[in-house]
Order: C-alpha cells, then structure tokens, then sequence
C-alpha cells in the first residue's frame, strides 16, 4: 500500500519515541501540599487521603529530609489549629502552627522553598474563608485579614504565599502590605481561577475546614464558566499577582490552557484531595495502576499549558520523572 505519511513511524522505537515527547517536565516544576496540626502528639493519617498526613513540626521535619532527597523542593503549607474562633486568629499568630513550622523548617532545610497557602477556613469556627456578616462573608472586611495571614507567614520564613480565599482585591490587599513591610521580593501565586468543587471533599475532612453552613458558592466559582475565570485571573494580575492558578486539575484541562493561552504569568495547576483520593480508592481495589495513572495525570495537566504542578503525590511523579517514565 502507497502511504507516505505514516504516523506509527515516529512511535516505532523508545528512543524515538522520547526523542520526539512535545511535553517536557522536571521535578522543579513541582509542589507538594502539606497539612501540619496544632496539639498533636504523633503525625496521624487523613482516613480520607491515604498516605497523607497531619503533621507535627517533627514529622513535617522528616518529611522534608525525604522530599529533599527525592528532588521535591518546593512546599505548601496548611495549618490545622488546636482552637478555631471567629475570626480565624490562629491563621495570623505569630506563633500559629503554620508560622512556628516555617521557622523550624526553614532553619533546618533552607533549600526547602516555602509556600504559605493563606486563608482562613481552616481556622475559623464557621468553617467559611472570611470575616462573617450574618450568613455572608464580608468582602472587604476579610482583606485586612488575609494580607495579616502572608505578612505573618512572610515574617515566618515564607518563600511565597498563596491566596485560596477568593475574596475580591485581596491580591491587592497582600501586595500592598508586603510591600510596606518591604517584601518586594516575596511572590504571589494566585489561586484565581478556583471552583466551588466537590473536589476538595476530603481536604476538608483532613483540616476540618467544612463550612458550618451554606457553601462556598458565593466565592468560589461556578463550574460551568470559563471566561469568568479568565476575568479573575486578568484581575489579579493587574493587582499584582506573579503566578495564576487553576484548581482543580483533572476535570479543568480546557481551563488550564485558555487561561495559559491568555496569560504571560506561570500558571500552575492543583490536583486536589479528591483527585488523590479517587486514585487512591481504585488503586486499592484493583482497578488501576496508581503508577501509570499518576503518570498520566500530572502529564496531562503540563500538556494543557502548566507550568507548575501541585500534588499529594509529588515524591512519586518526582520518581517517574527520574526514572524517565514522563518528562
Ligand atoms: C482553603 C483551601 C482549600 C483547598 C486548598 N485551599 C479548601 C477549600 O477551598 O474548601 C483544597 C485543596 C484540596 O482539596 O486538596 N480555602
């Protein structure tokens, strides 16, 4: 038979095949989310993230060692707090959980990059990202908080910070008071283009963070929309964001490359507790290879247009990227 364009050529060999891969990867490119506790004795596994942990400073100092090694060099940090109020204080102590284990890590492993991850639902007693007013979170009310949360992170040891709160002009709000307190240097990455999402069902388990009532719909995004997060995402960085990112991953491909195909910031992507878990379950039973699907996973999102991934399972696409399974 006459063909002359035959695509399998290209697939015929390994080698070639590598040769030819139109998505390149590395382990700098990747970020690892972690929970720390207050009032903990022992690390405890999340029932709902197997496999993951709320950590103590001493077991999140282990953790660090082992993630250093394996080429995991960058981290998010999440705070569980012993006691939640109202107004979320434990998020912007100077001594909360989250800024007493940035001090201890980054005395300890300064090559470790630190990323604060600033909200505040995890510390208040409604479970909501703000300053309530009634049933509502009072926009302009919680901006004050949120940019008390990255200064103290800052002043912690943070590398970096990141808003998940999805208020309006809190990247604003935080760029200003970095920059009084004369943390020019210190970069935002944007959660901007966050959907309300199921998603995130067991993160909520692990931190305790459910709302008390009512969702997270009057902040977080409606999932049938795009355009509107390429408005949050313009917005933001006119405020002053340095990286945008999309969340979840997995479903939010076409997000992630329009938002890429609009921006000329990095944009990251997060693979959220749900993916993890759905992984997680599957694998367990049988029905998947944990392996290769993660492999897939993480591919897929750099393929739609990130530049950096966030990922419960970030030591192990680190190990598939060494070993050159992606990459
Ligand atoms: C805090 C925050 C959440 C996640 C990251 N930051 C929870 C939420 O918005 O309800 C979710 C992360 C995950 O599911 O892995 N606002």
């Amino acid at each position: 038979m006459e063909m002359t364009i035959r695509p399998r050529r290209l697939r015929s060999d390994p080698v070639l095949r590598k040769m030819v891969r139109e998505t390149r990867m590395d382990p700098s490119s990747l970020i690892y989310p972690a929970f720390v506790a207050e009032g903990i004795r022992q690390a405890q596994e999340i029932p709902s993230m197997p496999g993951q942990m709320r950590h103590t400073i001493d077991s999140l100092l282990h953790l660090t060692e082992e993630y250093l090694k394996a080429g995991v060099s960058k981290m998010m940090l999440f705070g569980i707090p012993a006691e939640k109020d109202e107004v979320g204080s434990g998020a912007y102590a100077e001594n909360g959980i989250v800024q007493q284990a940035m001090r201890a890590l980054k005395e300890r492993f300064p090559e470790m990059y630190l990323i604060g991850d600033v909200c505040m639902c995890e510390y208040t007693s409604h479970g909501h990202c703000g300053i309530l007013c009634g049933h509502d979170v009072d926009n302009d009310k919680t901006l004050k908080y949120l940019a008390d949360i990255a200064l103290s992170q800052v002043q912690a040891g943070a590398d970096m910070v990141a808003p998940s709160d999805m208020m309006d002009g809190r990247i604003a709000a935080i760029r200003r008071r970095l920059d009084e307190n004369g943390y020019v240097d210190k970069p935002i990455m944007s959660y901007a283009v966050k959907y309300a999402s199921s998603f995130y069902g067991p993160f909520r388990d692990a931190a305790d963070s459910a709302p008390a009532f009512g969702d997270r719909k009057t902040y977080q995004m409606d999932y049938h929309n795009v355009r509107e997060g390429l408005k949050e995402a313009e917005l933001d960085i006119r405020e002053g964001a340095d990286i945008i990112m999309v969340k979840p991953a997995v479903a939010y491909g076409d997000v992630i490359t329009k938002v890429r195909e609009l921006v000329n910031v990095p944009v990251a992507a997060y693979s959220v507790s749900g993916e993890y878990a759905m992984v997680k379950a599957a694998a367990a039973a049988g029905w998947i290879d944990e392996d290769s699907i993660v492999s897939e996973m993480a591919t897929s999102c750099f393929r739609a247009g990130a530049d950096i991934y966030l990922s419960y399972y970030a030591k192990k696409i680190a190990g598939y990227m060494k070993e050159g399974r992606i990459g």
